[in-house]
């Protein structure tokens, strides 16, 4: 914050807190950890895809002379800690004891005095393997006679997960049945990685003499996990301190619990020290989780002049190895019911089968809210493959279609409820921010005047449904999603909010602090947000599906009404009126028709602390707490507008620009709102252009460093246009519906929309990501290409 920047007493531009510490340097992350005495552990990883252990002769690596432990499959049987539960249910080998089922599967853990001889040690492991036939495409795993990855379930004959359907079946195949058109598209939505910048890893310290384990975690879920491993480990919640210092990004990377973490608890039991593990990029990129990996078959009906029916679709979701998805217990497939997008359509279904394959678990909802990235995608490409059919400009496609604002809060066909919106005006500001019309015109010149440079104009218009969730429809593992809050004034005015939710770099001491300013009318500065430590804070589930702002923010907002009211009744007492004679205003209780006779928050909190009498039974202090349970998701939207170039004789595609307009209700904080989308912008060209985890026929994971698994820099990227709507929840205390996610949902299906337009003289209706250059040079000459 420079020295002359007016912080503002609630919502508004204000540069995040936290910036003092980051930009010096000073942030405190897992790996800053030391503590004395402390060990490393480093993971031995299979080499093979799918293979029998035949043996693991660890002999040598204990010889080592700066080893102190290593920790086999077997060792953790013998604690019954070989296998741990999943996010979905599932189980997952914490180091494998009878096959390796994905190439980097975890075998065997090394605890040693530093991280270099633990990483030495693992080559003096002997693991003898029988390779097995691995299945690498999901499109296999089903077939008569395909290996059994997961023989370990009892009864389990295939490969099969589950099946899951939603919409209504019979009523959709009679639109579909009856309509003028139908346009189908299969399309992949590749498997990705979240891609932190920091990796994962964990500190643990069990303390022999109290019996306490702290872990130190990159974690976006720290109450989460210390239920798990209390479960897990049988110990009582206070007996575990689960701590998420500063988390250096986690878009869904660090909500499960990887086989690394519970190895360094164990690693600390029985070695009687701290043992840290902090995982390389690689080993991040090959065993860390994975998003999406969804292959779907999409059908959109409509009439001749391009009303939209109905939408159908079929999904085939790899889900490697362990069934670690992560989405509230009811939704095997996460929001993907949302696939119904932002139109108002008659009918819908679709259904989803999850299967196995000898590839890394996750199916993480990697910036996006389980899955909603995948329903976007579909709807947003399928509306442009019926405009492509229909001989339409998709945008007018779009306005005819898009809910209107009279249609909210809107139930959709697969039992959604829309809180709030109003899309073609969304649609319409996009358009004229990015001038839609003359580029038109622009591109049908270049179109006629031919030449190798192509051009481009894609959009996507998505709706998202964030804030998970409402206690009686959503859990994970059997726990509730409602957040607590609890916010204390010290006698001095100041106040400490403390926090579930876990920042990963969105701001959250800042904007946290500024809902409590909005409500209370004390300075950002003086409240501090503490989160990500469970001795300190109260329970919830954490951060991811933006569900902060959606749950904890709306926790926030009534933790501090909750204040607010108390602070009443003592300026009441301090003015000798009724507290019914009084009137708010931001920072003060005034007596009604007597502005000047009131009293400030900060006199009221030294007033609550002091002997002041208080009226029978209101006890001192000024403080609250708070659970929040959402009564629904909130459903923010935008429409982005994509200009490429796109060379036809090399296949490269250059976004020339993009247009964001976002609506996510009530902005807390504006620059930190266009920071995250600014962020999901970048995601969302990845995924469009270079991002794909490819493997060979062997099941060998071909990106295991940013070599090739490519992000995108500046130079990829455009200056992002961005425009904003606001159409506040209805539900929320606030007005606020998530946003962080937004942008990573909504853009890739803009940027292959671009390319795709572009490409469409030549013949090209669709091609899958990532549009790299050879796969767009491949499209180009109607070649298959393997992405
Ligand atoms: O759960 P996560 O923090 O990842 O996502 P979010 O709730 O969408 O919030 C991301 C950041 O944007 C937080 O600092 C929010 O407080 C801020 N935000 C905002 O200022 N206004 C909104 N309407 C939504 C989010």
């Amino acid at each position: 914050m420079t020295a002359t920047e007016e912080v503002p007493m609630g919502f508004g531009r204000m540069h995040r807190k936290e910036d003092a510490r980051f930009l010096r340097g000073r942030g405190n992350y897992v790996d800053d950890v030391v503590l004395p005495g402390m060990l490393h552990g480093a993971v031995l990883r299979s080499p093979y895809a799918h293979a029998k252990i035949l043996s693991v002769d660890t002999s040598a690596a204990e010889a080592h002379p700066k080893v102190r432990a290593v920790i086999t499959g077997e060792t953790l049987a013998g604690l019954d800690l070989a296998w741990m539960p999943t996010l979905s249910g599932d189980v997952q080998a914490v180091l494998a004891t009878d096959k390796v089922r994905f190439q980097g599967q975890e075998v065997a853990f090394v605890v040693a005095e530093d991280r270099y001889s633990a990483r030495d040690a693992l080559e003096l492991i002997d693991v003898e393997y029988e390779p097995l036939a691995p299945v690498v495409d999901a499109r296999k795993a089903l077939d008569a006679g395909a290996p059994v990855i997961r023989d370990d379930l009892e009864g389990r004959a295939d490969n099969h997960i589950f099946d899951w359907e939603t919409g209504d079946k019979a009523r959709t195949d009679e639109v579909f049945a009856n309509a003028e058109v139908v346009a189908v598209q299969d399309m992949l939505y590749p498997r990705v990685h979240p891609a932190p910048m920091e990796t994962c890893g964990s500190v643990a310290d069990m303390d022999p003499v109290t019996g306490k384990l702290t872990i130190w975690t990159t974690t976006q879920a720290p109450h989460a996990h210390r239920t798990v491993y209390a479960l897990v480990a049988g110990l009582p919640e206070h007996k575990i301190r689960v701590i998420s210092p500063d988390i250096g990004g986690g878009f869904g990377n660090k909500v499960g619990i990887y086989p690394g973490y519970v190895c360094s608890i164990v690693g600390s039991i029985l070695t009687g020290k701290p043992v840290k593990w902090m995982e390389d990029r690689s080993e991040n990129l090959m065993s860390t989780s994975f998003a999406r990996d969804y292959h779907m078959h999409g059908e959109i009906a409509s009439t001749k002049d391009g009303k939209i029916l109905g939408v159908r679709v079929k999904v085939l979701a790899d889900h490697g190895a362990f069934n670690g998805t992560a989405q509230p217990t009811k939704y095997p497939a996460g929001f993907f019911g949302v696939f119904t997008g932002s139109y108002d359509i008659e009918a819908a279904h679709a259904e989803v089968t999850g299967v196995y394959t000898n590839k890394a678990p996750g199916g993480v909802a990697y910036a996006c809210s389980f899955r909603i990235t995948e329903a976007v995608y579909l709807v947003e490409r399928l509306v442009d493959v019926l405009a492509h059919d229909l001989g339409l400009d998709p945008a007018e496609l779009r306005l005819r279609n898009l809910l209107r604002p009279e249609q909210f809060p809107y139930q959709s066909k697969t039992g959604w409820e829309y809180d709030s919106g109003d899309y073609p005006r969304a649609l319409r500001l996009a358009l004229d921010m990015v001038g839609y019309e003359k580029l038109r015109e622009e591109q049908a010149k270049r179109r006629e005047a031919g030449g190798e440079q192509l051009m481009g104009i894609g959009m996507a218009f998505f709706t998202e449904a964030v804030g998970a969730g409402p206690r009686k429809h959503m859990d994970i593992l059997g726990l509730g999603m409602a957040d607590g809050a609890e916010l204390r004034v010290h006698p001095t005015g100041k106040a400490v909010l403390r926090l579930s939710v876990q920042s990963q770099g969105q701001g959250h001491e800042t904007t946290f602090a500024q809902i409590v300013a909005e409500e209370l009318g004390i300075s950002p500065e003086d409240i501090d947000v503490v989160h990500g430590d469970t001795d300190q804070t109260p329970f919830g589930l954490g951060t991811y599906g933006s569900r902060s702002t959606p749950v904890s923010g709306a926790a926030t907002a009534v933790v501090a009404r909750k204040v607010r009211e108390r602070a009443k009744i003592v300026a009441a007492a301090m003015l000798e009126v009724s507290a019914d004679d009084l009137e708010w205003e931001k920072g003060r209780w005034f007596v009604k028709g007597d502005r000047a006779a009131g009293k400030s928050i900060q006199d009221i909190a030294m007033a609550a602390h002091s002997n002041l009498e208080l009226p029978e039974g209101v006890e001192g202090h000024l403080d609250a707490t708070c659970v929040y349970n959402p009564p629904n998701l909130t459903y923010p939207f935008g429409a982005y507008v994509c200009v490429v170039d796109v060379d036809a004789g090399t296949g490269q595609v250059k976004v020339r620009r993009f247009v964001a307009v976002d609506d996510c209700g009530v902005r807390i904080n504006p620059m930190i709102v266009e920071g995250q989308v600014h962020g999901g912008l970048a995601d969302g060209v990845g995924m469009a252009l270079m991002q794909g985890m490819a493997f060979d026929e062997d099941g060998n994971h071909l990106g295991g460093s940013f070599m090739d698994y490519l992000l995108p820099t500046s130079m990829e990227c455009p200056s992002w246009e961005l425009g904003e709507t606001v159409t506040p929840s209805p539900h929320h205390p606030i007005g606020a519906k998530g946003v962080g996610e937004s942008a990573t949902v909504g853009s890739p299906a803009a940027v292959v929309n671009a390319v795709l337009d572009a490409l469409k003289p030549h013949g090209v209706r669709h091609a899958d990501m990532p549009l790299t250059p050879a796969a767009v040079w491949c499209a180009l000459q109607g070649r298959p290409i393997r992405t």
